[in-house]
């Protein structure tokens, strides 16, 4: 019998989304841009700033030689933006202290600025092959519907973790898997209405 990764992951190949301006790549300046961006934003509005961004940034060299006042045009109307300034000095960070290279495992991605555990993970999943689950408002929802686990708090945050790195042991792609589950949450289990008939 198919897992609950093999499911979501046979779903993503199926119904979920191919055509995201950031899919299909494995360099970690592009998959880290876009997870930034989608952090707070919707994927139709950040699809043309993320082009954009990449036409004036196409490197880390790029965004790391460029000041502060430079890059921020790039992302004025985008909101919260402590992300940007955050990208720009995680970029310096890469730059001088990395050669220039992003670390690979979750627990160097998180110290830098501006990226989270789900972040790290969610980074480490697609670009380096790791097995770490992602743990985003989607995710939550659609968690909390499927394993019933509801609520706030750092002691639900903790069981909704526990769950996530349950269901990766033993997978592989978990990339693929990752992806799904944001698509699924954002297709099919939706804030308004869960369309159970359409779920894997
Ligand atoms: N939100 C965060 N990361 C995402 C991704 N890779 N695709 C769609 N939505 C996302």
């Amino acid at each position: 019998m198919p897992s609950f990764v093999q499911k979501i992951q046979a779903w993503q190949q199926q119904s979920g989304r191919h055509n995201l301006p950031w899919q299909g790549t494995k360099d970690p300046y592009r998959v880290w841009l876009s997870e930034i961006m989608l952090q707070q934003t919707q994927v139709t509005t950040v699809i043309d700033y993320y082009q954009r961004f990449l036409q004036r940034f196409p490197t880390i060299a790029d965004l790391a030689m460029a000041s502060q006042e430079e890059v921020m045009p790039y992302w004025a109307g985008l909101g919260y933006y402590a992300r940007a300034r955050n990208l720009h000095h995680c970029a310096v960070t890469i730059w001088q202290d990395y050669q220039g290279e992003f670390p690979h495992s979750p627990d160097e991605l998180i110290k830098l600025k501006g990226i989270g555990q789900s972040t790290a993970n969610s980074i480490a999943a697609f670009c380096f092959d790791a097995k770490t689950p992602i743990m985003d408002g989607n995710v939550k929802r659609v968690f909390g519907r499927y394993y019933g686990i509801t609520g706030y708090g750092s002691a639900i945050d903790k069981q909704l973790w526990e769950q996530a790195y349950k269901n990766v042991i033993n997978e592989t792609n978990i990339g693929q898997y990752n992806q799904g589950l944001m698509d699924l949450g954002s297709l099919v289990c939706t804030r308004t209405q869960a369309k159970c008939s359409q779920c894997p």
